[in-house]
């Protein structure tokens, strides 16, 4: 597959509904994970636009830069810092409606408005890496996004150990 097909919508439910099969299609004879993130990034980069889109993964006591879509960020965030760190500590996706209001936000761009941090899990189901993106718009992700992108995040599943 070369091309994505995508609804002329910005129903999130409607992109991630057709998104989703196409990334297990896309990723499925895939085994290397970086090259999957990479693919995963440019995907969710080409449907919604997000202002950064990226990876980090869990690196001995840090979370290291992976695979993104976007301007140049940070490359190590310490385990419980920022909402990445926050999110790998926690395993659980956060949502930062406001970053301006999160304590210990990490600003890599000022025109971050809100993001999300979903926890990718390896094969154990521990925290193997982190997905992060950012919205230049204030309150941009919601439940909805939060689950549609733990079930992407479950096809690097196999692919992380
Ligand atoms: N804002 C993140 C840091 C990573 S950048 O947004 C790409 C955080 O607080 O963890």
């Amino acid at each position: 597959m070369e091309n994505l097909t995508l609804p002329n919508t910005q129903d999130r439910v409607t992109l991630y509904a057709a998104l989703t099969p196409q990334l297990r299609e896309l990723l499925g004879e895939e085994r290397d994970p970086i090259a999957a993130m990479a693919n995963m990034a440019a995907a969710l980069r080409a449907t919604f636009g997000w202002h950064w889109i990226g990876f980090y993964r869990v690196m001995g006591a840090e979370l290291v830069l992976g695979p993104f879509q976007g301007p140049v960020a940070c490359a190590r965030i310490a385990h419980g810092r920022g909402v990445c760190g926050t999110a790998w500590a926690e395993e659980r996706t956060v949502i930062v409606p406001d970053v301006d209001k999160f304590p210990g936000h990490i600003a890599c761009s000022a025109l971050s408005r809100s993001e999300i941090v979903v926890p990718c899990l390896d094969s154990d189901g521990r925290v193997a890496a982190v997905l992060d993106i950012d919205s230049e718009r204030a309150d941009d992700f919601s439940v909805i996004d939060a689950h549609a992108l733990e079930h992407i995040c479950e096809i690097l599943q196999p692919l992380l150990g």
